[in-house]
């Protein structure tokens, strides 16, 4: 079930049942006075606010718990009754089964004081959520005695003392953050008895010791982070354990900033699903083991201010998922392997400080998604590449001699023969002759080569030129004749405006709109792919006078035939709403080419906007808000102005301009297609995660499968996941869906979001309870989408006029 009954519970319309519930507890409180439970019939295990008393021993336990903290906001106050409200939902931060506390969760209450060893006595409790105060004193051992304990998140707190090792009795613990505290100790060797475990945060302490060899053999851990301790001793070499073919589940291993010495563990090659290695600032020594190159998962790896010496592994470029290797201040040396070059995803490359000698491989020409690269005080020689030459500045470079190319004051020795031997470095010594003459007849057909394509350009641009020069020139005169100047012609309202072409017979028409462009100079604007979608490929293209446009080339094969789609397309160009992306022309070419002109978005697509960034750049929550409302303002539009069913709504396409407002993309397409390719698209579009359900037999988009889609973005909105990132099998609704039933609603929502979770905590609650029922597995009963629109405005006002 997706909308969650234990979720809806919260539900503020069900107040009213509330309180007549009360009013029967009350009763029950009488009459069952002396009966630890008051069960009432037919209430599933997850009703919390259940309205049942809480047991006496849970309820002075309780009363324990709140004398020994200190509440100067006074946030405890409703905990003020004899207990008839704790399991009721009056009492702030407590939830109950059957009469039993199952929850204690009162993060950012400005909490100080202790957590009173009673707790012990809550047997039902499964988690305990305290973090973001300023609670002190230790951790209670009696933790160890409650068997149902899950979650422990006392994160951002001034705790003392040592880890309990009774913790370890707590066999279904999944999830331990006791990060940013002053504890101190050594991590004891229970902790890895549960088999649950998967989140296990300590960093932040001053935690003494050595990692313990159980914890390396667990199956269930997923986030190990012991950054910023005082750890030390080698890391165990038993990384999955004796099992020769177990499945480990570890994706982040975060050892940073602790005094760990010896090899870094070769055994690390077993844990397939890791993503995240950072041993940086520790004293690790030796080479990097060649199993961490089958780590084919991996993203980030951290090694730098280490020992580290030896080769940098060839097979380091077998890693294609990594964006992020960081090796600084070791003592590498040999070459820069050119496979790292090939790496597509590559962003941060830092090799500076160390000893690597040899030229920068030639593959890094090809490496474009590089946005910090340092080799800087190394040994390294030859030319730059050019293509970091010009990206990056000579901080990138520096404190290399014999390295040229990267600044006007380093500038290469020309590679022409004759002066070949005369700029070649002074001390080159003889054996190296051979080489160095291949290397130079290598550098001559480079260069010839380059010579022939420039040629080849020269020519191409040339005739593009005078084509061009030509076809303007009568373009120019009809227009001239239209608006008596010499711009092109905007007319009132959305009008067509047409405008022939030369030579090519082609024709471009134009729907209003500040675009001012012949057909010649869109067919000659330079233009770089953007994508590709089921309808064809998107192009930026820029202007000979520098304005950009988006254009969306589509598959002539499945476009509907010229007549059709001329009679479709006006109808999709005269739609203007400011959520909307505005298409402003269309070009039909001789040869039955169709090209779509729209508006271009400078900051792409919501998808990319979200979840291909670096971890410092932080979308809060108003911008999300105002994102969330402008796709469903759009998608309102649509449906009730347009009639149109947008059919694949996904963050991909919705864009967002330069003030981040959200125009939905892709709208009406469908209308230009046949219809044999429309049941294509909304077969193949089920793989992306978006697709309502009910589509897998209906094949036909209705208004309920876009709200279905609308719920997702929200949902990626709120979590900050993509539906496209694997969670175990299951979608993001069902994800989301699973963790709210388990009473885990915080660890849905984006961590970064968490941070104002005191001032935004309702907001985000409700959204995502309005999320949740856009994606309800029956489209009747999703919302519609005025009633999605209208529950956005009422969670979040949001000042729409500036937008319009
Ligand atoms: C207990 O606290 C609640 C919420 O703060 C309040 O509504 C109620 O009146 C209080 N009851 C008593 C007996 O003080
Ligand atoms: C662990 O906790 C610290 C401090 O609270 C936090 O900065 C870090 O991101 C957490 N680690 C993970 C993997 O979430
Ligand atoms: C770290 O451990 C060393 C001894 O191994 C000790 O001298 C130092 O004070 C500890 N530092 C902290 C911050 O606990
Ligand atoms: C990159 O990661 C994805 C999932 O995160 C995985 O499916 C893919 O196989 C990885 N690529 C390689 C080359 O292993
Ligand atoms: C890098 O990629 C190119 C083209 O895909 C390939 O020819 C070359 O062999 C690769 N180099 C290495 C070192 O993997
Ligand atoms: C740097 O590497 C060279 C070999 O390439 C070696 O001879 C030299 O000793 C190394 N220098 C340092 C400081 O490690
Ligand atoms: C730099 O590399 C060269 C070999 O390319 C080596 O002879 C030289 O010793 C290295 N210099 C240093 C300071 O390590
Ligand atoms: C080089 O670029 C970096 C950012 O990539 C910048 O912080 C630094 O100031 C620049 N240095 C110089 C000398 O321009
Ligand atoms: C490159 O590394 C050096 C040494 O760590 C540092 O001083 C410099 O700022 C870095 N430059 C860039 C662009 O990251």
């Amino acid at each position: 079930m997706v909308s969650s009954k234990c979720f809806f519970h919260n539900n503020p319309f069900h107040v009213s049942d509330k309180k007549i519930e009360r009013l029967k507890l009350f009763f029950c409180l009488w009459i069952l006075m002396l009966l630890p439970t008051c069960v009432k019939p037919g209430l599933g295990e997850n009703d919390h606010w259940d309205g049942v008393v809480v047991t006496e021993s849970d309820f002075l336990a309780l009363e324990a718990f709140k004398q020994e903290l200190v509440d100067p906001k006074g946030f405890l106050r409703s905990w003020n009754d004899s207990g008839y409200g704790a399991c009721s939902g009056g009492w702030i931060g407590i939830k109950c089964s059957m009469g039993q506390v199952i929850v204690i969760q009162l993060p950012w209450k400005g909490l100080s004081g202790q957590i009173s060893d009673r707790i012990g006595q809550l047997q039902e409790l499964r988690k305990l959520s305290l973090h973001d105060n300023l609670i002190s004193g230790s951790i209670p051992s009696s933790l160890g005695l409650l068997p149902n304990l899950r979650g422990v998140q006392l994160f951002n707190n001034k705790l003392s003392g040592s880890i309990p090792p009774s913790l370890g009795y707590c066999p279904l613990l999944q999830s331990l953050d006791l990060s940013n505290n002053l504890l101190t100790g050594t991590i004891p060797d229970s902790i890895a008895s549960s088999t649950r475990l998967y989140w296990l945060n300590l960093s932040f302490n001053s935690f003494s010791g050595s990692i313990p060899a159980k914890l390396t053999h667990s199956d269930s851990l997923t986030i190990l982070d012991f950054q910023h301790n005082n750890l030390s001793g080698s890391v165990p070499n038993t990384w999955g354990g004796s099992v020769k073919s177990g499945f480990f589940r570890l994706q982040s291993l975060i050892l940073d900033h602790n005094l760990f010495s010896g090899n870094v563990p070769s055994s690390l090659g077993r844990l397939s699903e890791l993503k995240e290695i950072s041993l940086s600032h520790n004293q690790f020594s030796g080479t990097i083991p060649n199993e961490i190159g089958t780590l084919s998962r991996l993203q980030t790896l951290d090694f730098s201010n280490n020992a580290l010496s030896g080769q940098i592994q060839e097979t380091l470029g077998k890693l294609h998922n990594l964006s992020v290797l960081i090796l600084s201040r070791n003592k590498f040396s040999g070459h820069i392997p050119a496979s790292i070059g090939n790496i597509s995803n590559l962003m941060q490359l830092d090799l500076s400080l160390n000893n690597i000698s040899g030229e920068i491989p030639i593959s890094f020409n090809t490496q474009h998604s590089l946005n910090l690269f340092n080799v800087s005080y190394n040994n390294l020689s030859g030319s730059v590449p050019t293509l970091l030459a010009n990206k990056f500045n000579s901080s990138s470079f520096v404190g290399n001699i014999r390295l040229c190319g990267y600044s006007l004051s380093t500038r290469c020795p020309s590679p022409a023969p004759s002066f070949g031997v005369i700029a070649s470095p002074p001390k080159l010594s003889q054996q190296h002759h051979h080489m160095k003459l291949s290397t130079k007849d290598i550098i001559l057909i480079a260069a010839g080569a380059l010579l022939i394509v420039l040629v080849t350009l020269c020519c191409v641009l040339l005739i593009c030129l005078i084509r061009k020069r030509a076809t303007s020139k009568a373009a120019n005169d009809r227009v001239v004749t239209r608006t008596g100047k010499g711009v092109p012609p905007v007319v009132g309202g959305v009008g067509e405006v047409e405008e022939g072409s030369g030579e090519g017979g082609g024709k471009l028409v134009h729907f209003d709109g500040p675009m001012a462009f012949t057909a010649d100079d869109l067919l000659c604007a330079t233009a770089e792919i953007m994508g590709k979608s089921t309808y064809g490929t998107v192009y930026k293209a820029t202007l000979e006078d520098g304005s950009e446009v988006a254009v969306k080339r589509l598959r002539e094969k499945i476009t509907k035939n010229e007549r059709e789609f001329e009679s479709e397309v006006c109808v999709l160009g005269k739609i203007r709403h400011p959520n909307l992306l505005a298409l402003r022309a269309y070009y039909l070419g001789p040869k039955g080419e169709k090209l779509l002109v729209f508006d271009y978005m400078h900051k792409g697509n919501l998808a990319s906007f979200l979840h291909v960034r670096g971890p410092e750049t932080v979308i809060d929550w108003p911008t999300r808000m105002r994102i969330a409302q402008g796709v469903a303002n759009g998608l309102f539009y649509l449906h009730s102005q347009e009639n149109i069913i947008h059919g694949h709504l996904t963050s991909n396409n919705v864009l967002l301009d330069e003030n981040t407002n959200a125009k939905i993309a892709d709208f009406g397409l469908s209308r230009l297609m046949t219809t044999a390719a429309n049941s294509n698209i909304i077969a193949t579009a089920g793989a992306l995660g978006y697709r309502a359900p009910e589509l897998l037999k209906l094949k036909k988009a209705t208004n309920k499968s876009d709200i279905y889609s609308l719920g997702i973005i929200l949902l990626e909105l709120l979590t900050g996941k993509s539906p496209n990132e694997s969670m175990n099998d299951v979608d993001l609704a069902q994800w989301v869906a699973s963790i709210v039933k388990e009473e885990w609603t915080n660890e849905v929502f984006d961590v970064e979001l968490m941070r104002d979770a005191s001032t935004i905590g309702d907001e985000l609650l409700n959204t995502l309870k309005l999320a949740l029922h856009c994606v309800d597995p029956s489209p009747s009963a999703r919302p519609d989408i005025q009633q999605v629109l209208q529950q956005l405005q009422e969670i979040r006002p949001v000042l729409s006029s500036e937008d319009y």
